[in-house]
Parts: C-alpha cells; structure tokens; sequence
C-alpha cells in the first residue's frame, strides 16, 4: 500500500498528517540486545531483594513488558500513570495516577521510564514514591536526552544516550500515534505544525 507521496510502499502505521518519520534511530535488533544487557545488571544488582518493578504508563509499557522478561528474579509489576506532555511540548504539570495504591513501604522500587527529556516527570514521581517510604528507589530509562535535562536526578540504568531530537516508537507517541512502532524513530514534524 502507498500513501502516494514516497517513491517506496509507505506502511499506514508510519504515516500522520501533522509530519514524517524521517529515520529510524534505534533498531529493534539493537534495543533487544540493550534489555537483555540491562536485564543481567538488574538481576545481579537486586538479587534477594523485594523487587517492585514500577512501569510509568504509558511511555513506559514495551520497554517494561520486554525488560521485565529479561530480569532473572521475581518481581512484582506495578504501574503508575505519568502524563505532561501535549503534542512536542511539556506542559511543564504532571498528573499522577494511582500512586495512592501502592504497596512500597520497605521495598526495593526500580522505577521504568521509556525516556528522561527534561526530568520533570521522575522528580515529581520521586518525590510521590519517596513519602511511601521504600527501601530503595531507581531508575532504569531506555533513553536519555543529557542535554535536556533541567531536573538533575540519579539515574541507575540508562539503555541509550540520545540527540535532542523528537523520537517515537516503541512507546513513545506523538500525539498518541507511533506507540506500536517496534524501533526507535525520529519525527519531524512540517513547519505549518510548528
Ligand atoms: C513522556 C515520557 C516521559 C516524559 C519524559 O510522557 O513517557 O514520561 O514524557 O519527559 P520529561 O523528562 O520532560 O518529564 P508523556 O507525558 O508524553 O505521557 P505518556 O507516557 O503517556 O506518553
């Protein structure tokens, strides 16, 4: 199927009126073998400890879902919703959800991010899990934006280092769009989209 603007078959799943995928940044091949790595540094880290797997949703759930599978312990899956950004831009609020529910006292909390921009959304969910009063609390991300970030903040487990640039896929969206993308790609959006 073509969409009638690319010399090549363009697949629905790629395409959104607002802009283009321009490449693909991070291949499925190369993100599997990165959790299988993360996996083997968490379970020898966390090895005879309470672990509480924590996804921030939605971002969070391909990465959760494959790197939890690659953690050689048990754990206990819990998830939290995290949302602040519209369309390319924070609104600079996060809203939490079901953070009230959480059973954290005394444990160990690995919280899971699919990418840490500004950090605006793991110091606010810090701050929400630390009042629980956990045993220990960090952080694994897929990605990093190092030069985005204005909310310093520990972060233990970092799967790829990346350019300032928009990605979606694998997780991320933009405007809800691109989440099933099985790699990592960059957006670009048209100028009339700003
Ligand atoms: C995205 C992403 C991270 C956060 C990172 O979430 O999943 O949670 O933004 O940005 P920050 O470091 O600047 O806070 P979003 O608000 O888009 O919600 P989503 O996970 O439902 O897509």
């Amino acid at each position: 199927m073509s969409d009638g603007t690319t010399n090549g078959p363009a697949r629905l799943r790629d395409v959104h009126p607002a802009g283009e995928i321009e490449r693909i940044l991070i291949a499925e091949p190369e993100i599997r073998a990165r959790i299988m790595e993360l996996g083997a540094e968490i379970a020898a880290d966390y090895a005879e400890r309470d672990l509480v797997v924590l996804c921030l949703l939605k971002g969070g759930i391909y990465f959760t879902v494959d790197l939890t599978r690659a953690i050689d312990l048990p754990i206990t899956l819990e998830f939290v919703r995290a949302r602040s950004y519209a369309g390319m831009e924070s609104t600079g609020k996060v809203e939490l959800s079901w953070i009230d529910g959480l059973d954290i006292g005394g444990r160990d909390v690995l919280i899971v991010e699919d990418i840490v921009d500004t950090g605006l959304t793991l110091i606010e969910i810090w701050r929400a899990l630390e009042a629980k009063r956990p045993a220990s609390l960090a952080i694994c991300t897929l990605l990093y934006k190092e030069k985005r970030l204005a909310h310093p903040i520990p972060i233990a487990y970092i799967g790829f280092a990346i350019e300032d640039v928009f990605v979606v896929g694998y997780g991320l969206d933009y405007d809800e769009r691109f989440r099933n993308l099985p790699h990592i790609a960059v957006f670009q959006p048209h100028e009339s989209s700003g």
